[in-house]
């Protein structure tokens, strides 16, 4: 099947990929020309687990190629997916533009019948939208909503083994339905779960599935504070509500608040979406209040441990990717806390496996960026863990103390809750518990599989 990918940032790329990887002859599509140069080199924009791999597995079987014609790769293609950003504002108003060039500019060159797949997050009503647009074009143009749900980090696992694959069609539009059905199959074959619905009920379950996570990650922050003013414990009352089946343990765990380019971005446009049909978006809008105030959360505790001011106080960030196994810095709170630390005065000394390059062009020489965590902590008043990246799990803490000028740990993700490292002579604080687990009797700080 003659696949075109239009994007190929976190999702385009991975879909593209994915898609040849199951056969499929994909041309992925950009109009970032450097982009397409270097992935035609073999250098990847963004890091992903397993992605240059794949991507050069699709390169050397000529499944996968690269280009920035649209109009010479439209021309062979039955599906055109467009995956390109849909960036929004703080009101949560989704910018379209790219969404729209591209449907339009499909329009223009098509030649033969094809689906237009709308895998970007766009709000609902978009899919009509697009299908009046391309209604003029020389051939049928089928538009489907394929909204996308991997996670980043674990992206290529996602799209080659989907948990689900929502597809929104017209009922009625059975040339569309028998194509993503020859599309998918590949990837059915342990779990045929794709979803059939209507395009508006496919859109909205994007913006309704990451508002509910973002509503459980803020309950649950909002829970840890309640536990720290209460004297309860974070990981305990985690263990209690996770267990029950109707809850579940995954995206239960406190921390700093969720960053990354979907969750704010969604959160904010289905709140919009509901204050604009006047059905009131009050739960949205309250899970974004709580994550504002939970962004501050770290610098608070810090001011609060240096009451004398953070001038002139060396502070080590372990983490500034929005999550681990990811470059991706979009909205994540370390930079929020990177900001607050630098306008205090603070001496800032960061580490985090990907990111770095990303972080550098942000923030200048504002911070130092070092190669290797403990380089971080020397001569260090504080470490503060933001993202809880595996190499971060187990330190030398011996070491560790040895170099810091103050022994204090902020733990934001609780990565080293169960450990007791008071006993080790630390000043040791996490989110949601007074315990760093030393005296704790209970199901600690869980594993991390369960980590959403
Ligand atoms: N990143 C995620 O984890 C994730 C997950 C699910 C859904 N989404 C959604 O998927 C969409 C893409 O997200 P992303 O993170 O991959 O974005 P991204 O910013 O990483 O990549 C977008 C790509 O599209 C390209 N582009 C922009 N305009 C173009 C045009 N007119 N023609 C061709 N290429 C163009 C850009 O150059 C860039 O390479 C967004 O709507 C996002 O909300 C993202």
């Amino acid at each position: 099947m003659n696949v075109v990918v239009v994007g190929t940032g976190y999702v385009g790329l991975v879909t593209a990929a994915g898609l040849a990887e199951m056969g499929a002859s994909v041309v992925a599509i950009d109009v970032d020309a450097a982009r397409i140069t270097s992935l035609r080199a073999g250098r990847l924009p963004m890091h992903e687990p397993g992605l240059a791999e794949l991507v050069s597995r699709g390169c050397s079987q000529t499944t996968l190629s690269f280009s920035t014609d649209l109009a010479g790769a439209v021309a062979e293609a039955e599906v055109v997916f467009v995956a390109v950003g849909t960036p929004s504002q703080e009101d949560g108003a989704v910018d379209l533009g790219a969404v729209e060039e591209v449907s339009e500019g499909v329009a223009q060159v098509a030649r033969r019948e094809l689906v237009l797949v709308l895998k970007s997050t766009v709000p609902v009503g978009t899919n009509q939208r697009i299908r009046a647009r391309v209604a003029q074009a020389r051939v049928p143009i089928h538009v489907v909503s394929n909204p996308e749900f991997l996670r980043e980090g674990a992206a290529v696992q996602d799209v080659l083994t989907p948990d689900r694959i929502v597809v929104g069609c017209e009922p009625t539009d059975t040339f569309a339905r028998r194509v993503m059905e020859r599309l998918y199959q590949p990837f059915m074959l342990q779990n045929r779960r794709i979803l059939w619905m209507d395009p508006k009920s496919a859109e909205l379950t994007k913006y309704a599935a990451n508002t509910m996570l973002a509503l459980r990650i803020s309950f649950m922050n909002e829970v840890a504070s309640l536990c720290e003013e209460l004297g309860a414990d974070i990981h305990q009352v985690r263990a209690g509500i996770g267990s029950d089946p109707r809850i579940g343990e995954r995206y239960l765990h406190a921390g700093p608040g969720f960053g990354g380019s979907c969750l704010p971005k969604d959160v904010a446009a289905l709140a919009r979406m509901a204050r604009e049909l006047g059905v009131g978006g009050e739960l949205a809008s309250a899970a974004q209040r709580v994550n504002r105030r939970q962004r501050g959360l770290l610098v608070q505790k810090l001011r609060r441990r240096f009451p004398e001011g953070l001038g002139g106080r060396v502070v080590a960030i372990w983490g500034l990717a929005f999550k681990p196994n990811t470059d991706d810095i979009r909205e994540a709170p370390a930079l929020d806390l990177l900001d607050a630390l630098v306008d205090a005065g603070a001496q800032v000394v960061a580490h985090d496996p990907a990111a770095m390059p990303r972080v550098r062009q942000r923030v200048g020489r504002a911070v130092r960026l070092v190669d290797r965590p403990m380089d971080a902590v020397i001569g260090a008043h504080a470490l503060v863990l933001v993202t809880e990246w595996r190499c971060y799990r187990s330190p030398d803490f011996r070491t560790m103390r040895e170099a810091m000028a103050r022994p204090y740990l902020l733990d934001g993700r609780n990565l080293w809750s169960s450990l007791g490292l008071s006993r080790l002579g630390f000043e040791y604080e996490g989110i949601g518990s007074a315990s760093d687990g030393w005296i704790q009797d209970g199901p600690g700080p869980a594993s991390r599989a369960t980590r959403g």
